[in-house]
């Protein structure tokens, strides 16, 4: 009787064992399809944050368009209503007080460098006073001549408004130390 129920708990006890590797492996395989999963999920949202999501902001209002209900309330939350992303638009234009003339300055900085820091025969900028920047600016736009190359200024500065003299002055003198 005891070499019986003694038997029988080994046989109970193995059984056990076996349950518990089953189990494991099991629970290892529901593991590794999870993890897939979950790297599948993260690739996606890895793609739609980089591809998808500044495509719908550079689209803007296009892509706003042919999209209605869940798809229009995720839009909504993510960018914010239409009157908010103009809002925010204009805040970040007036945040940068020399928008007006950064295109402009693309142009100048071909010759006298990124930075205003001057290239081969045009001068450097860099490191001058606003008043002195807007000084040659009106003298260049009233074709008076400075130095040996003053015509290449003429067109430049005649395409210039007071108030871009002025902006770019600062501009200079702030940015450009
Ligand atoms: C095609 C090349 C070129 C471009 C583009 C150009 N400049 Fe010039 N810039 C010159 C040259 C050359 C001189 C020197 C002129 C002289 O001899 O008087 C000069 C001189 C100046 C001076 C006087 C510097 C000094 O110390 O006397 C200022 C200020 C200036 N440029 C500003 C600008 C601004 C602002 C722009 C853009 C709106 C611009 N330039 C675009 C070539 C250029």
């Amino acid at each position: 009787m005891d070499m019986v129920s003694h038997h029988t708990r080994f046989v109970d006890v193995d059984g056990e064992h076996d349950y518990v590797g089953n189990f494991l492996t099991t629970g290892d395989k529901t593991m590794k399809e999870l993890g897939m999963t979950l790297i599948g999920c993260f690739v996606i949202s890895i793609f739609f944050a980089l591809k998808v999501y500044p495509n719908l902001e550079y689209t803007g209002y296009s892509s706003n368009s042919s999209c209605y209900g869940e798809c229009y309330e995720e839009y909504v939350r993510v960018n914010g209503t239409l009157s908010e992303i103009m809002e925010k638009k204009r805040e970040i234009a007036n945040a940068d007080e020399f928008s007006s003339i950064r295109g402009l300055w693309a142009g100048c900085a071909a010759c006298h460098g990124q930075e205003g820091q001057g290239m081969a025969v045009f001068p450097a900028l860099a490191g001058q006073s606003s008043d002195y920047i807007t000084q040659r600016l009106y003298a260049y736009k009233n074709r008076e001549t400075v130095g040996a190359m003053s015509s290449t200024m003429w067109a430049q500065a005649g395409m210039l408004s007071d108030s871009d003299i002025q902006t770019i002055g600062k501009f200079i003198e702030e940015t450009m130390k």
